[in-house]
């Protein structure tokens, strides 16, 4: 067993952080109060080959494994997890290409997010259905060469720039995850409706918003895998996917954590720094332990994906486990700044918001021990 990174791997993440620490982290605090997209700081970090870390070599990607791209996300998410949020969901609408695409449409849809920056949009969660993917109701009906859709998106990342979405939707709602289809759709087609960008507590810069689709007209030549073949896609592409939030979660909570501990160093109460407290020594090596084992959680549901070996329960570990250590690390963290730590003025306000999230998307942390649970049980 070996935990050190290969030299590739120590000069991505250095170029990672150095992005993350001067080009993310002086904007996160403006970005986050405009709550808007910063579409010049995406593009850089497209330039240097740090989106679409899923995309094949074949196609034009830069042949990354699925460890290298966690550790990518980990150091974009370190200089501010909304901006990695939006590079994060162009792999999440990529994966289901990557997946369940066939040659043709891997050529047709992948390699132009190689040539220029172009965003893309996971198209599953619907008003009535977040936790309950198997149950959408938006409908796909074959007529001709093509299928027409009709139905309702939430929540919905990148879908106000996006240039392509990655839709599921269902032959037949009876069938349940047995008629569930994933189709690609590009921007411009007629009927696609996107609505105004919600106001969120966190990850304020991200794009998100609802998306309807009145009878849009895709040709059958865009549907990934065949009719009725979108559950598996779906499921392997969270099983891809839910290790790159986790890794995101571990990058906020680094930050969170290193910005607290230089802050319990500084900080003087009853005439020493209060780092010097055992309270505070505790909290921190709680914060410490667990972003390490978070980590190494991810890491391993990487390692399963780069060997082609089931990880779908790791993947919930890592996704689960990370989420939840960051939403305690980061409200951690604003307790030892005390009542700065409220405050907008410093940085772990808003990391606390953020941290949030990742409790949510991408499957909540109940769903995650849901899917434990059942590998446990069942399969
Ligand atoms: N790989 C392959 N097959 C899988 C699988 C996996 N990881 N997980 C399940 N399956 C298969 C099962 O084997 C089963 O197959 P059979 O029909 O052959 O028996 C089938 O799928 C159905 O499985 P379940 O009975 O477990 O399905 P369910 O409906 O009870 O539960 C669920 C499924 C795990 C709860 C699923 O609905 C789920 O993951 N929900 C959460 C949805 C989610 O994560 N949404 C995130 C949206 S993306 C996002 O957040 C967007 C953004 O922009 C940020």
């Amino acid at each position: 067993m070996d935990f050190n990174l290969t030299n590739d791997q120590l000069e991505i993440k250095d170029l990672a952080m150095k992005f993350a620490k001067n080009e993310m982290m002086p904007k996160a605090s403006e970005f986050d109060e405009k709550a808007t997209m910063p579409l010049d700081i995406l593009r850089k970090a497209w330039e240097l080959g740090l989106v679409n870390t899923c995309i094949p070599a074949e196609y034009g990607g830069n042949g990354f494994t699925a460890i290298d791209s966690m550790i990518i996300t980990e150091a974009l998410a370190y200089g501010c997890m909304g901006m990695n949020t939006s590079i994060m969901a162009n792999d999440l609408a990529l994966l289901p290409i990557v997946i369940g695409g066939n040659d043709e449409q891997k050529k047709r849809f992948l390699t132009p997010f190689t040539q220029d920056y172009k965003i893309a949009a996971f198209c599953l969660t619907e008003p009535g259905n977040g936790s309950d993917a198997g149950g959408i109701k938006t409908l796909i009906k074959e007529d001709g060469d093509d299928v027409v859709i009709n139905g309702n998106k939430m929540w919905i990342t990148n879908a106000g720039y996006a240039d392509l979405f990655v839709l599921y939707g269902t032959t037949d709602p009876a069938l349940k995850h047995k008629g569930i289809t994933a189709v690609v759709i590009e921007k411009g087609t007629p009927g696609i409706e996107v609505g105004k960008k919600e106001d969120k507590m966190g990850h304020r810069c991200s794009d998100t918003r609802a998306v309807t689709f009145n009878n849009v007209r895709v040709p059958k030549k865009n549907i990934l895998g065949g009719l009725n073949q979108g559950w598996k896609i779906a499921m392997k592409t969270l099983d891809h996917s839910r290790p790159m939030v986790a890794s995101s979660a571990v990058g906020g909570a680094q930050c969170a954590f290193d910005h607290a501990v230089k802050y319990a160093k500084e900080r003087v109460q009853f005439n020493v720094p209060i780092a010097n407290h055992q309270a505070i020594q505790f909290m921190i090596a709680d914060m410490a332990m667990k972003i390490e084992a978070s980590r190494l959680l991810v890491h391993k549901a990487a390692w399963l994906l780069d060997n082609n070996l089931p990880n779908t329960q790791l993947a919930s570990y890592s996704k689960a486990f990370a989420a939840d250590s960051c939403m305690q690390i980061a409200t951690d963290a604003v307790q030892i700044y005390g009542g700065y730590g409220y405050s907008k003025e410093y940085p772990v306000e808003k990391i606390m918001r953020d941290a949030k999230l990742i409790q949510l998307y991408e499957g909540t942390s109940q769903i995650q021990r849901l899917v434990i649970a059942k590998e446990i049980f069942t399969r």
